[in-house]
Formats: structure tokens, C-alpha cells, sequence
């Protein structure tokens, strides 16, 4: 495993990057031209075997098991590692050695200055359609004590190369839904399905569905158009990043996200035109509240 985690590190470091504006969280993003230099996170091996350590593997724990452990918090097919491959480990997978020095930090996504825990709780409320744990709870903290342990090394608010993902700037053509059909029945279907229904054993998700009911919300960063197409490219086909071209990554990430999902929890007073106007009219590339083939999207899964 840790030779084919390095060889697809190599294969996803040669490709550029772009840098961003920090504040500016709508896409994360790093610039990167060291291709082989990423920072090593330290191995499990590595442990101690005191409080510390046993706190590092409940967040472990949490973080790739997180739909089993949390139910109560959890509201889609999801873990944790459904999006930071390789337990949060994975450069250009927005990986939590990358993450943690960089917090508190401000989010135009709720306008306000984040700690740590609450970007967390971002992701349960939106990528996994859930209802966030307290700030103080358990499981927040060994959340956090595992991104720490894991950054073991970086320094507090320098970007450390490898986090987030990198942009993957728009084709001058833009996208094209049939494209990206054709790129998922033959690159992605395999794994996640003809419907991006993802693939279960006995009732347990062992390939992450793409969309419907028990996929990421309307409210969520993949859903953004670039988002997906800059993890796709980085991440998938699983255990073949970097192979997609840009044109083949947002055609794909176009795909996928013209499919109906939950709704957007922050829907404003039941209207998806008001939510449109006030969360997605400026949030990157995205579909919500769009009509496409004669259908308004972002009417939600019901649930
Ligand atoms: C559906 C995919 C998905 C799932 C599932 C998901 N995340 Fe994320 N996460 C993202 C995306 C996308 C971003 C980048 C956000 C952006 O660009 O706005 C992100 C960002 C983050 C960040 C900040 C990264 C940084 O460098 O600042 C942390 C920390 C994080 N997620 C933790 C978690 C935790 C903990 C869970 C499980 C409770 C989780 N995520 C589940 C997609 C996901
Ligand atoms: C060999 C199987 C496989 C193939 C092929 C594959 N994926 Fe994945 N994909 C996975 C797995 C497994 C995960 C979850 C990561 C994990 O658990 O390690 C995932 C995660 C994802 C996610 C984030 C989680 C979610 O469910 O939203 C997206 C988006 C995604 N894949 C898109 C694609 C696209 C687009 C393609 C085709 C270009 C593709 N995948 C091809 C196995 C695959």
C-alpha cells in the first residue's frame, strides 16, 4: 500500500497548480511544483501507547468508520475518507496535515472566522448531509487530536504543499454534460455505478454513491462544478489520478452534479431561487437552481 500511495503521489505531484487568495475558501487550493516533496505525515507505527495515542486512533477510527460510529450524525453514504483518501493522509485529497495549521482561518462560506472544529462541522453538515457534533464533544476533539497528530511537523499558517486540491481552470469550451457521460460509463460506472448509486455489501456502502439520496448535499463544496472536477482529477478513477484530462475531469464533474441530491439544509423559505440568490450565485461553477433539459435542479432527494 505505501508503495502504491507513493507512486500515485509522484504521478499527482507533477501536475501545476495555481494559488488562491487565503481568505478566499470557496477553492482550496496550493501552489505545488515540487513533484516528490510532500510532507510525510507520521506512520501509525509511530504512536505512542498513552492517552494521546488512543485519542489518535478513536479519530482514526471516526474519521474512516464515521457513518457506522456516528449515525446520529451522519445523514448520507459517507465517511470521512470518501473524499480524503487514504485516511486524510493523501496530498492533493485535501489532506488533514494540510488542514489543521491553517485554522482558525476566515470562510466567506459562513462569513465568519473558523476554528478547527468548526470547519469540521462544515463537512458533516453539508458533505455528509448530517447534523454536526458539538464543538466539545468526544468525538469532535478526537477528530482534531488525529488532523494534529497528523500534521506533526508543518508549521501554523503556512500552506504546507499538498492541501486542499489543485484548481483545475475551466476549459476555454467549458463542459459538456453528454461528454461527461460517456467519461462515467466508461472510467467511473464501474465502481459507482450505472446511477451513481455506488455499490453495497450486505447494506454497507463499499463504493461511495456520486448522487441521489445518500450522497453529498446541494450545500456541499463537491458540488460545486470546479470543486469535483479539481478532486476528480487528482483523485479518480481511484488508484489512476491524474490520468483524466481537464476537459474529461469537468465534463465528468458536470455529470454528476446535474443529478438530483439532498437539499441544501440553509434553503431559504422553501424557495430555490432565494437559496440560489443568497448561497449559490457566487459559489463557483454549480448547477443549483438551474434549469437543465427543462428542469429546474435543487429540488432535493427528499431527504
Ligand atoms: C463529499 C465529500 C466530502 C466528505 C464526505 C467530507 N469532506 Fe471534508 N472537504 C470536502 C471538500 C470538497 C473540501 C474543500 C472545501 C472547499 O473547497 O470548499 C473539504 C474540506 C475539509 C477540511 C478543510 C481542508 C483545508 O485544507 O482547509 C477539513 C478539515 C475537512 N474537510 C474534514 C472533513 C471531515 C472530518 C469529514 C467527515 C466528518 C469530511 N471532511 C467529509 C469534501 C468532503
Ligand atoms: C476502482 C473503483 C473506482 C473507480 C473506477 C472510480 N472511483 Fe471514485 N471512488 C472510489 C472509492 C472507493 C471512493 C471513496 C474513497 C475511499 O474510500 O478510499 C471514491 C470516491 C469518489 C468521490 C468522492 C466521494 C463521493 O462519493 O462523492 C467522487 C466524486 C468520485 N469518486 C468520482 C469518481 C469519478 C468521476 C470516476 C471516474 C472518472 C471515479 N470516481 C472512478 C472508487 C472508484
Amino acid at each position: 500500500m505505501r508503495t502504491l500511495m507513493t507512486a500515485l503521489l509522484l504521478s499527482a505531484g507533477s501536475l501545476q497548480a495555481a494559488p488562491i487568495a487565503m481568505e478566499d475558501q470557496s477553492q482550496l487550493t496550493v501552489p505545488d511544483g515540487q513533484a516528490a516533496a510532500h510532507f510525510a505525515p507520521p506512520a501509525e507505527s509511530d504512536l505512542p501507547d498513552n492517552a494521546f495515542g488512543e485519542m489518535v486512533r478513536q479519530g482514526h477510527a471516526l474519521f474512516v468508520d464515521t457513518r457506522r460510529l456516528m449515525p446520529e450524525a451522519v445523514g448520507n453514504g459517507m465517511n470521512c475518507s470518501s473524499c480524503h483518501l487514504d485516511q486524510g493522509r493523501m496530498a492533493h485529497s485535501a489532506p488533514l496535515w494540510g488542514a489543521y495549521p491553517m485554522y482558525p482561518a476566515y470562510r466567506k462560506k459562513n462569513d465568519k472566522v473558523n476554528t478547527y472544529a468548526e470547519r469540521i462541522q462544515g463537512c458533516f453538515q453539508f458533505s455528509m448531509n448530517g447534523r454536526p457534533p458539538a464543538a466539545d464533544s468526544p468525538q469532535m476533539t478526537a477528530l482534531s487530536v488525529y488532523s494534529y497528530w497528523l500534521a506533526t511537523g508543518t508549521r501554523t499558517a503556512i500552506e504546507t504543499p499538498g492541501r486542499g486540491y489543485p484548481e483545475v481552470p475551466q476549459p476555454a469550451g467549458g463542459y459538456d454534460f453528454a461528454r461527461g457521460q460517456q467519461v462515467y460509463r466508461e472510467q467511473c460506472a464501474i465502481c459507482h455505478g450505472d446511477q451513481g448509486e455506488g455499490q453495497k455489501v450486505a447494506d454497507d456502502y463499499v463504493m461511495p454513491p456520486l448522487w441521489g439520496a445518500d450522497s453529498y448535499n446541494w450545500g456541499a463544496g463537491m458540488h460545486r462544478i470546479n470543486t469535483a472536477a479539481s478532486f476528480i482529477k487528482y483523485n479518480m478513477p481511484l488508484g489512476k489520478p491524474g490520468s483524466l484530462s481537464d476537459q474529461q475531469a469537468w465534463d465528468v464533474a458536470a455529470w454528476i452534479n446535474r443529478h438530483e441530491r439532498p437539499q441544501d439544509p440553509r434553503l431559504v423559505e422553501g424557495s430555490i431561487e432565494k437559496t440560489r440568490l443568497k448561497f449559490h450565485a457566487n459559489d463557483g461553477v454549480n448547477l443549483y437552481g438551474q434549469k437543465v433539459e427543462g428542469v429546474v435542479l435543487g429540488q432535493g432527494t427528499g431527504r
